[in-house]
């Protein structure tokens, strides 16, 4: 297969794919749609400027006449569908841009490549469709759909349109369920790098409720091997769990992340729990194991301080990720501005 449209490529796990395609495939051609909203940053995917076989198009996938032309004029023959609104606490605070982004964008996506020539649509989705899971469980592909988020609404709905596209249309769609994804360039909202982000500040790392909520934490690496492999050799209308096996209690893994510091844990600040908060997510990823020979390769004992070294060698990309809304999105969210001091406890 040779020419991919990755839409968000400008984004965290999005960048991190459109690397890995030029890397590992000679002969794939890429065109990066993205809308550059807060979280794409151009500069994730700086060092692709030079390669021929890759070209940038700023656009809304909302957008059918954006949409439509970019198809017309590359012709894909696969579609990896990365761009969302993906942040649980802004979905909370307003759903708008989830549903523009996540639900309406998927839907004109899946309209152009139904039109197009696309032998291949891979719906990027997450874990979170499954809803909180019991310990010790873990959700299959087959678990019901239980979103509990507007976020994880969005996701879900997105997903139940590509199952649609390819019953109603014949599109050949694969969707792929990652896990908790960290690493390097992912924007500083999230859990893993707001806390390094706000310790290397030497600020307090807010901690939702009693810390006791249980993630199992995927390197994006891995996560991006997994979503090449489900294009490649994923069977049409077939879903791929992406999970790991290490799972960890947010309380356990920000003590985990201090210890590599060497700052002390009173860093850690709980306040209010998350309105919905799931309580565990875990996956079995059987199928991706059996069917596409994918297993993740990163331990967190060497992803963390991978992604401890990024961040704090790369404190001119945190400022530019932090200069557009972060400060106002800070206040809204825990009450205070990311640069005001914290106190510990
Ligand atoms: P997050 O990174 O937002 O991912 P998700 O909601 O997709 O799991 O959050 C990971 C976990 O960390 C989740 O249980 C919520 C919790 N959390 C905090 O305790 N404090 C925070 O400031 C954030 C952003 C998340």
């Amino acid at each position: 297969m040779r020419r991919w449209l990755v839409t968000g490529g400008c984004g965290f796990i999005g960048s991190h794919f459109v690397r890995l395609l030029l890397r590992e495939r000679p002969e794939a051609a890429v065109l990066n749609l993205d809308a550059l909203t807060y979280a794409g940053r151009p500069e994730n995917v700086a060092d692709c400027a030079g390669d021929a076989r890759y070209r940038f198009v700023r656009a809304d996938i909302a957008e059918h006449a954006a949409v439509a032309s970019a198809f017309a004029e590359f012709q894909p023959e696969v579609v990896v569908h990365f761009a969302a609104e993906s942040h649980v606490d802004r979905s909370i605070l307003n759903a708008d841009a989830f549903l523009r982004a996540n639900v309406l964008g998927t839907q004109v996506l899946l309209e152009a490549a139904r039109r197009g020539v696309v032998g291949r649509f891979v719906q990027v989705s997450s874990d979170e469709v499954y809803g909180s899971i019991a310990a010790p469980g873990r959700a299959s592909e087959e678990a019901a759909l239980a979103p509990n988020s507007p976020y994880a609404a969005s996701k879900a709905a997105a997903d139940l349109l590509a199952r649609a596209a390819m019953q109603t249309y014949g599109l050949a769609v694969v969707i792929t369920r990652g896990s908790n994804t960290y690493g390097p360039n992912q924007y500083p909202e999230k859990l893993i790098p707001l806390a390094i982000t706000n310790a290397l500040a030497g600020q307090a790392i807010p901690l939702y409720g009693d810390g006791g909520q249980a993630r199992s934490w995927l390197h994006v690496e891995d996560h991006c091997r997994g979503v090449l492999a489900a294009a490649e050799r994923g069977t049409p209308g077939g879903i791929y769990n992406l999970g790991s096996e290490e799972e960890t209690t947010n309380r356990a893994l920000l003590g985990e992340l201090l210890k590599l510091m060497g700052l002390p844990r009173e860093l850690i600040q709980r306040v209010a729990d998350r309105p919905g908060h799931d309580r565990r997510y875990a996956l079995d990823s059987g199928r991706a194991r059996r069917e596409l020979g994918w297993q993740p390769r990163w331990s967190l004992a060497e992803g963390l301080p991978q992604t401890l070294e990024w961040y704090g060698t790369h404190a001119d990309w945190v400022a530019a990720a932090r200069a557009q809304d972060f400060d106002a999105y800070y206040r809204r969210q825990y009450g205070s501005a990311s640069s005001a001091p914290t106190a510990g406890g």
